[in-house]
């Protein structure tokens, strides 16, 4: 079945082990009406992300699609605390923060690897910024991540001497050296062919079943949201706010059938629906358009 919500998600995934102390049906991370606007030297404001309401549960997997522009990057960087809401509040494990740095691993639109430094230096970078010099611990778990991403062998390499895929997967190494709670990524296949796309994502997938690892996901692809996440979140045009939210009831682990098959594009009709429409209301006026995106049968 599609579901099509107009509230938020409450309650965590099942299957999840909760944390001792932490209530089973709070949301890991909570959005309360986060704007962001920015202002140009000659003092002009834009609004970058009309106000966002969301909530994201531990171990889930939720997909953030929209148009260029429409603030997801700005999102993302806002819930990992790189930049300030204008307004409203980011509540993280129930406090008004942002995830702490320790907590979150971020896959940034480019992979913005360190060209002067080897693989395996950049894997270890996070543990050098957040505990100081890595230990030979540290390292053996780079390298076994390394091996994890297909990439045994190349601790020594530079980033200029890899494909894009294995630099993406290098960026995803880092990402997880410091076992952190919530995976940022944004638009990490972004660049990648079609083939080494769905390879990626089956690797991703894996990673998010092993650990349960919660994770917020850009991309403008509609077919990878819909194949990896639990929920998909549609944000309009400039400037963004959440059209509707999806949940992605396929069966897992998902296959290359799950992929292609009636229900995916089901699912992929109305998605697609939702941010047509939202495109023509973000383009004419700043009226919701949540009522007008129904459940289809
Ligand atoms: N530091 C900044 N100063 C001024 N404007 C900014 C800044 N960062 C982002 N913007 C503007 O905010 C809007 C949203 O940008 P953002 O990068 O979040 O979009 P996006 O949805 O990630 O787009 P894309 O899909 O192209 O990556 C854009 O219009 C952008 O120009
Ligand atoms: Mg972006």
């Amino acid at each position: 079945m599609i579901g099509h919500r107009e509230a938020p998600l409450r309650g965590s995934v099942p299957g999840v082990v909760e944390d001792a102390g932490v209530a089973a049906d709070r949301p890991i991370l909570e959005m309360i009406g986060v704007s962001k606007s920015f202002t140009s030297l000659d003092g002009h404001e834009s609004v970058a992300l009309s106000p966002v309401t969301t909530e994201v549960a531990r171990g889930e997997f939720v997909s953030l699609i929209g148009p260029s522009g429409c603030g997801k990057t700005t999102l993302l960087r806002m819930i990992a605390g790189l930049a300030s809401p204008t307004t409203g509040q980011i509540r993280y494990e129930g406090q008004d923060r942002a995830i702490p740095p320790s907590d979150f691993g971020f896959v940034f639109q480019d992979h913005g690897l360190m060209p002067w430094r080897t693989v395996l230096d950049n894997v270890l970078l996070p543990i050098e910024v957040l505990r100081g010099r890595p230990r030979a611990e540290d390292k053996a778990r780079a390298a076994d991540l390394l091996e994890t991403m297909g990439l045994g062998g190349r601790g020594t390499s530079l980033p200029g001497e890899l494909s894009g895929g294995m630099s993406q997967r290098v960026a995803i190494a880092r990402a997880l050296i410091h076992e952190p709670q919530i995976l940022l990524m944004d638009e990490p296949f972004g660049a990648l062919d079609a083939m080494t796309r769905e390879r990626m994502n089956d690797d991703l997938q894996r990673l998010h079943q092993d650990n349960r690892r919660t994770v917020v996901f850009v991309t403008h692809s509609i077919s990878e949201a819909i194949y990896l996440s639990d929920r998909v979140c549609v944000l309009t045009g400039r400037p963004g706010r959440v059209a509707g939210e999806f949940g992605i009831e396929s069966s897992r682990p998902r296959t290359s059938e799950t992929r292609t098959g009636d229900e995916a594009r089901r699912y992929e009709r109305v998605i697609r629906d939702a941010l047509n429409l939202s495109d023509r209301e973000s383009s004419a006026s700043p009226a919701p358009v949540l009522s007008a995106v129904g459940s289809p049968s």
